[in-house]
């Protein structure tokens, strides 16, 4: 079952992040804006190895230029509050080459931002790159759905899904 080995795999590569370079599990997420799955994300994976007791470095990129130094998509924000957690203050960003050493883990939200990160990556990146899903079982392979084009609901959407990576990455990080 090439799946579950897939996910067994990635599951090692997890644990071994406890081992490496960084003294702390270093994770960023990875969308195309970085104003609405990504610092979902990231703020879904702070709640999550908060509540935990786990030290994490934890960011967010987008693989476009559009809104850097923008905070959160307006809606993204909203859903993130109903969550009981305040985004405002982050700011969009471009992935960069140096990400690629700074971080463990780079989770991409979709396929497109999966493909971009791979040519941005350097030759002797040390950073794993997967998609987000990835991480959730029967989730393998597939994308979080882009939200900005859509309806309100979609960032509920959003928010089940990033949570679902978030509980997944704690799950494996404590038991490495
Ligand atoms: P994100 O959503 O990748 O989840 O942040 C998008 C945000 C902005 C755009 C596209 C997707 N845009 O084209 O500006």
């Amino acid at each position: 079952m090439a799946q579950v080995e897939s996910r067994f795999n990635f599951v090692e590569e997890i644990a071994d992040m406890n081992n490496d370079r960084h003294d702390r599990p270093a994770i960023l997420f990875l969308c195309l804006g970085n104003i609405c799955r990504s610092p979902l994300a990231e703020a879904a994976a702070r709640v999550a190895f908060a509540k935990a007791g786990i030290a994490a470095t934890l960011d967010s990129a987008g693989t476009g230029d559009w809104h850097i130094g923008h905070p959160p998509d307006s809606r993204a924000q909203a859903e993130a509050r109903r969550r009981g957690t305040d985004i405002s203050d982050l700011r969009g960003r471009q992935l960069t080459a140096d990400d690629f050493y700074r971080f463990d883990l780079i989770l991409a939200a979709d396929a497109n931002n999966l493909r971009e990160a791979r040519a941005l990556a350097p030759p002797d990146a040390t950073a794993r790159l997967r998609l987000m899903l990835d991480l959730v079982p029967g989730r393998q392979g597939e994308s979080v759905t882009d939200p900005y084009y859509g309806a309100d609901d979609g960032f509920a959407e959003t928010w089940a899904d990033v949570s679902a990576v978030a509980a997944a990455l704690v799950a494996e990080t404590s038991s490495g």
